[in-house]
C-alpha cells in the first residue's frame, strides 16, 4: 500500500490532518495548516528491537543514591515557578510573545545559575554573540561565566554540548534551530518538533538541563510553542501587557512541581527586576474609593495576590451592547451578567460593560466571580465599596456563593496590605480571621441586598 508522501500539520497545535483546510479542527485557528513531509515512517515489522530485560517492577526499583537536589538560581521568583529550582536533566519550555523579554529573562537566569556554580551555555539562534554580549553589558552581567554561542545548526550545537557537558543549556529560540535530517525550513512544525526531540533526549542522556525559548506566533508560518509542550517536563509562559512594565512568568505544566505558580518581574532599563510583593505593586495606583473598583484577594499557585478589578458600565447606542474584557475570561463575564440578571434581577441590557484588571495581570480563578459581580454592580449603581474591603467567592449559576480554598491565606495577605474587611462566601474554612472583619453571604441576592441595598 502506498504511504502518503505529505501530511498537513497545524503550526499552532501540531495536529496532523489528512487534507488541507482553512481552519484547524483541533484548535480552531485559521490559516495555520501547512503541508509537510512526515518524519521517518518507523521501523519495518522485522526491525523491532528485542524486549529482553526491559520489564521492571516498580517496587524493585530502588534509587541508588538520593536524587541530586534542585539547583536554586538564587532568584526567588524564578525558583518558585520552577517548583523550587532547576531539576537536573529536565527540559523546560519558556514561551511568550516576541519582544516580551524572554531573551532578557533567560540571559539573566543563565547568569544567576552560573553564579551558583553551574556550567551554563547560552545558544542564541537570533543574535550574534556580540549582540548578546551587548545585552549582557546592559544587564550588568558582562563578567558572568556563561558561555555564549551563536548557532542554528542543531547538529553542531549537540556536538558542542557533548564536548562541554554543561549543567544547563539555553536555546534561544527553538524556532531558529534546524536539523539537516529534516527536509523543511527552520520554524516549521517538523523542524521544531525534531529539534526539540533531539534536545530533550540529549538532556535525559547527558544529565544536562535544557531550556528552550519559543515565540508565540499568530500567523502560522512558524510553529508555535504548543507544538513542543508535550515533549518537555515544564512549560512556562512569560506574559504581560505591552505598555505595562510588569511581566509574569507562569508555569502551566510542571512534572516536578506545582503548576499555576507565578513569578512577578518588572522590566527596567537594566533588565528584569524581581517583584517580591506583587500585591503592593498591582494596587499601587489606588487612592480614593472609586465606583467600579473592587480588590480581589486571589491565590496564584501557592501565593496570595491582591489585584484590582475595574468595571465601567455606560449606556450603549449599539443594538448589541459591548462586552469588553482585559485580563479575565469573556465568557465568564457573560455568565456573571446572566446570573446577576436571573438571580438578583439586575439587568445590564442596553448597557456597555467594560472589565479590566489593573496592572496587566491575568486572573483565571473562579474565586474572582464575586469580585467581578461586585465591580459590575458598583459601576452600575455608581456606588463605591469602602476602600479597605477585599472580595472573594465563586458564583454558581443558581446564584449561590460557593466557598473557596485558602480563605485564611487570602485574609492574611489582605491584612498585610492594610485591608480590614472581607466579603466572602459562607462556609469557607476560617479558624483564624487574622483580625479581618469577615462578612459572609450564602447567595448573591443577600450580598446584593446588604451591600448595595437593592
Ligand atoms: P527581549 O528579551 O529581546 O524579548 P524576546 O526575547 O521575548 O523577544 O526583550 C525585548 C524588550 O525588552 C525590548 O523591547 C526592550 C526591553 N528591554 C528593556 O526594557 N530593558 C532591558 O534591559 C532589556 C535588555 C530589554
Ligand atoms: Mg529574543
Amino acid at each position: 500500500m502506498a504511504k502518503p508522501v505529505t501530511q498537513f500539520t497545524c503550526s499552532t497545535c501540531g495536529a496532523v490532518h489528512k487534507k488541507w483546510s482553512g481552519r484547524c479542527d483541533d484548535c480552531g485557528e485559521w490559516n495555520t495548516i501547512r503541508e509537510e513531509t512526515p518524519l521517518g515512517t518507523g521501523p519495518g515489522k522485522g526491525a523491532l528491537g528485542s524486549a529482553k530485560g526491559r520489564k521492571m517492577i516498580l517496587k524493585d526499583l530502588r534509587t541508588k543514591e538520593t536524587p541530586p537536589p534542585r539547583q536554586s538560581a538564587g532568584v526567588a521568583e524564578l525558583d518558585r515557578v520552577l517548583g523550587g529550582g532547576l531539576v537536573p536533566a529536565s527540559a523546560t519550555l519558556v514561551g511568550g510573545d516576541p519582544g516580551i523579554g524572554k531573551s532578557t529573562l533567560l540571559l539573566q537566569a543563565a547568569a544567576a545559575f552560573a553564579r551558583q556554580g553551574l556550567k551554563v551555555v547560552y545558544v542564541s539562534g537570533e543574535e550574534a554573540t556580540a549582540q548578546v554580549r551587548m545585552r549582557a553589558d546592559r544587564l550588568g552581567l558582562s563578567d558572568s561565566a556563561v558561555m555564549l554561542a551563536s548557532e542554528t545548526n542543531l547538529r553542531d550545537i549537540i556536538t558542542t554540548l557533548e564536548a562541554e557537558q554543561p549543567d544547563l543549556a539555553i536555546i534561544d529560540s527553538i524556532q531558529t534551530m534546524w536539523l539537516d535530517t529534516v527536509d523543511s525550513a527552520p520554524g516549521s512544525v517538523s523542524q521544531v518538533r525534531a529539534s526539540s526531540h533531539e534536545l530533550t533526549t540529549f538532556a535525559k542522556r547527558r544529565g544536562t538541563s535544557v531550556m528552550l525559548v519559543g515565540h508565540v506566533t499568530k500567523e502560522g508560518q512558524i510553529a508555535g510553542p504548543r507544538v513542543v509542550e508535550h515533549m518537555v517536563d515544564t512549560v512556562l509562559y512569560f506574559e504581560g501587557e505591552r505598555g505595562h512594565q510588569f511581566r509574569i512568568l507562569r508555569s502551566v505544566k510542571n512534572r516536578f512541581g506545582p503548576a499555576d505558580e507565578i513569578g512577578v518581574f518588572e522590566m527596567t532599563g537594566r533588565g528584569l527586576a524581581e517583584v517580591s510583593n506583587p500585591s503592593a505593586l498591582f494596587l499601587s495606583d489606588r487612592e480614593q474609593p472609586a465606583p467600579g473598583s473592587v480588590v480581589f484577594a486571589g491565590i496564584e499557585g501557592t501565593r496570595p495576590v491582591l489585584v484590582e478589578f475595574q468595571a465601567l458600565v455606560a449606556p450603549s447606542n449599539l443594538s448589541q451592547p459591548r462586552r469588553a474584557v482585559v485580563g479575565w475570561d469573556g465568557s465568564r463575564l457573560s455568565m456573571i451578567l446572566a446570573v446577576l440578571e436571573a438571580r438578583a434581577g439586575i439587568s445590564f441590557q442596553g448597557l456597555d460593560v467594560y472589565l479590566n484588571i489593573a496592572g496587566g495581570m491575568r486572573i483565571s480563578e473562579p474565586a474572582a466571580d464575586l469580585a467581578v459581580a461586585a465591580a459590575l454592580l458598583s459601576a452600575r449603581e455608581d456606588s463605591a465599596l469602602p476602600v479597605e474591603t477585599v472580595v472573594f467567592g465563586e458564583l454558581s449559576l443558581s446564584g449561590a456563593l460557593r466557598p473557596v480554598s485558602q480563605a485564611e491565606n487570602r485574609l492574611k495577605e489582605a491584612v498585610k496590605l492594610g485591608f480590614s474587611t472581607a466579603i466572602a462566601p459562607a462556609g469557607c474554612r476560617i479558624t483564624d480571621n487574622a483580625g479581618v472583619n469577615v462578612k459572609s453571604y450564602s447567595d448573591l441576592p443577600s450580598f446584593v441586598g446588604d451591600i448595595f441595598g437593592a
